[in-house]
This record gives C-alpha cells, sequence and structure tokens, in this order.
C-alpha cells in the first residue's frame, strides 16, 4: 500500500483552490477534491505496518495542540522558467504545523520508517508539471487571482492511502486522529 500522512483540507478552501486552475497542457492539475497538506510520504508499505502507523499518528496527533492555517502566497519548486511544481504556501500557525509533522517523522524513523531529510516546506500541491510536454513556455505562474483567506483547521491528522490508476491517483483515508494536546503558542502577556 501507498501511504501518506496528511492534513485534510475543508470543502470552501478546497474549492477556492481549485479556482485558481489556468488551462494549460504543461500541467496536471491536482483535482480539488484531493487536495492536502502531506506532512510525511511513506511510499509503499505492506498491511501489516498499518497498526505501527495508526499508533504513531494517534501518538503524535494527541501531542500536539489544535490549531489554524490559512492559505498563503503561491509559490513553486524547480527551476522559475520551468517550474516542476505549483503550489500555496501557509501561513497562520505553521510553527505548531512543524511541531507536529516534527513529532510525526521523529516517531516514525524511530519506527523505520522512510522519511525524506529534507526540510520540511508547508506548502499545498496544485499542479505538477508533465514529463513530455510540448510546451515551451510555462503559463504565468503565480496566478493574479486572489486567494480566499479562508481559515483551514488544525486538528486533525489523516493516515491516507495513494492509489494510482491511469485517471490519476486517488486519496483514501485509512485513519484520522485528532490533536488533543496543550497548544503551544498561548497568547503573549503584556510587556511592562
Ligand atoms: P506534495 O503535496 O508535496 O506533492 C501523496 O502522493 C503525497 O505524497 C503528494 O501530495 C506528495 O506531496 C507526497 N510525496 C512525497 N514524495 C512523493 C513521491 N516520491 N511520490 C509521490 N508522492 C510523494
Amino acid at each position: 500500500m501507498r501511504l501518506f500522512f496528511a492534513i485534510a483540507l475543508p470543502d470552501q478552501v478546497r474549492s477556492a483552490l481549485g479556482r485558481l486552475r489556468v488551462d494549460d497542457p504543461a500541467y496536471r492539475w491536482v483535482d480539488p477534491a484531493q487536495l492536502h497538506i502531506t506532512l510525511a510520504f511513506l511510499g509503499e508499505q505492506p498491511e501489516s505496518r498499518l497498526p505501527d502507523l495508526q499508533r504513531i499518528g494517534e501518538a503524535a496527533a494527541s501531542a500536539s495542540g489544535k490549531s489554524a492555517l490559512k492559505l498563503s502566497e503561491s509559490g513553486s519548486f524547480g527551476p522559475h522558467s520551468a517550474p516542476r511544481v505549483l503550489w500555496i504556501g501557509l501561513a497562520g500557525d505553521v510553527p505548531a504545523l512543524r511541531a507536529l509533522q516534527s513529532k510525526l517523522t521523529g516517531s516514525l524513523r524511530d519506527g523505520n520508517f522512510p522519511v525524506e531529510d529534507r526540510p520540511f516546506q508547508a506548502h499545498i500541491t496544485l499542479a505538477r508539471r508533465r514529463e513530455r510536454t510540448s510546451t515551451k513556455t510555462p503559463p504565468p505562474w503565480p496566478p493574479v487571482k486572489n486567494v480566499q483567506p479562508a481559515e483551514i483547521p488544525l486538528d486533525e491528522l489523516t493516515l491516507f492511502q495513494s492509489r494510482l490508476s491511469s485517471r490519476g491517483a486517488t486519496y483514501i483515508p485509512l485513519g484520522a486522529f485528532a490533536l488533543r494536546g496543550q497548544a503551544n503558542n498561548p497568547t503573549p502577556g503584556r510587556r511592562v
């Protein structure tokens, strides 16, 4: 099974992001229903490891405080002239998201799951450049359209299975784990 941990997005946020789509054959756009914030991609794993993953997801989530994120500016991975991935960044309580990602990947490493060493860059992938494209000039990015400042609750971690087919990937939630820990960002007191 191909598995990953992510934060699922509310309908309203996914449909706002779906409206950013630019029609261009150079890019394969993620179906808005499938948009998410990836925290850890695990690749192919035997089904027998699912209980370990459920336990790790549950522990990381229950030790993390609820919070909220917002959509931020658009960006891309890869060369500016021919980006590989088009994405939207995140604002709001990104430190809480980082803390959750760090707890999760630490436990995954301890459990001998393969985890990327690259620093975590919080983003929502909107489109990926097709490997074979006749388009020399990619469409302009970032888009001119504004992103609605919708709120994304950071209150649940989800373990997804990714099923690949000729029509693309479908992501199926296998487990959802509530964030139940103490929030790490108490309102700062007034300085005197
Ligand atoms: P991304 O959002 O950063 O692109 C499910 O496939 C998710 O796992 C993708 O959304 C992708 O995150 C992430 N991922 C990371 N490495 C991957 C890989 N080698 N192949 C497919 N997905 C990967």
